[in-house]
């Protein structure tokens, strides 16, 4: 995804926290406000299909790394977190005719271009529309970023996970932190802090940095972090 469109965005760096603070620790509020603002971002951003494309190439890696994680999906429900047009959703879905995939996002206008057969939600991912113990899988691609309340968001995605059930979230790296200018509400993880944030409920965990491609080493943008319930 390209990030030069949120270039247009004003954007303050939540980085510019006092550095004495751990980032988990720097605490912000998803008010109703503010969840309206980031809704109608979205909304408009679902127009601009270069940069918020509703397909992905199959053979990039943060698709890959989620089928091999959660391996065979024959009878799964697995949700989409923050699915934005579904590019992730869809594959999944094609993968398999017998696994159930949720996509849930702040946005409808992202909402609308989500594929058949895949169940849409629109919802907060802060607070999931779903009893506890509901999936198999559950992921979020470089959505948990625009959570604003981010433990909460982790916390809510662990405990709507079956006991056993797997969770993958990919996101982007703190300390590329400026590489590319982001809406004032956005945050970048460190690997530690949510390592830590998925210890809470989950056990196995662990991250590794990722590229789009199997042959191109990863340069730190991305990270995906591994979880078992
Ligand atoms: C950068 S897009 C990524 C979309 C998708 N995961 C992908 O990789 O194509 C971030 C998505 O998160 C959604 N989002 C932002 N804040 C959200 C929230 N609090 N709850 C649910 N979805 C949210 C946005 O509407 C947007 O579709």
């Amino acid at each position: 995804m390209n990030w030069r469109f949120w270039e247009r965005s004003r954007g303050k760096n939540p980085a510019d926290a006092p550095s004495s603070l751990e980032p988990s620790v720097v605490k912000a509020a998803l008010t109703p406000q503010l969840s309206r603002e980031i809704r109608e971002s979205f909304n408009e951003a679902s127009r601009d299909e270069e940069h918020f494309p509703s397909t992905i190439d199959p053979r990039i890696q943060h698709v890959q790394v989620l089928l091999k994680f959660f391996g065979d999906l024959t009878d799964k429900r697995v949700l989409d977190v923050g699915c934005g047009k579904g590019r992730f959703a869809r594959v999944l879905s094609e993968s398999n005719p017998r696994v159930a995939v949720s996509g849930l996002d702040i946005s409808e206008a992202m909402l609308t271009c989500v594929p058949e057969g895949v169940e849409k939600v629109a919802a907060l991912m802060t607070d999931l529309p779903f009893a506890a113990s509901t999936f198999d899988c559950v992921y979020a691609t470089e959505s948990l970023e625009h959570a604003v309340e981010i433990e909460r968001a982790v916390a809510e995605m662990c405990r709507v996970l079956k006991p056993g059930g797997r969770l993958v979230i990919i996101d982007k790296n703190a300390e590329h932190w400026g590489r590319f200018k982001t809406p004032a509400w956005e945050r970048w993880f460190e690997r530690r802090e949510l390592e830590k944030l998925l210890e809470r409920d989950c056990g196995q965990v662990h991250s590794e940095f990722i590229s789009y491609w199997e042959d191109v080493a990863p340069d730190g943008l991305f990270l995906a972090w591994f979880a078992v319930k």
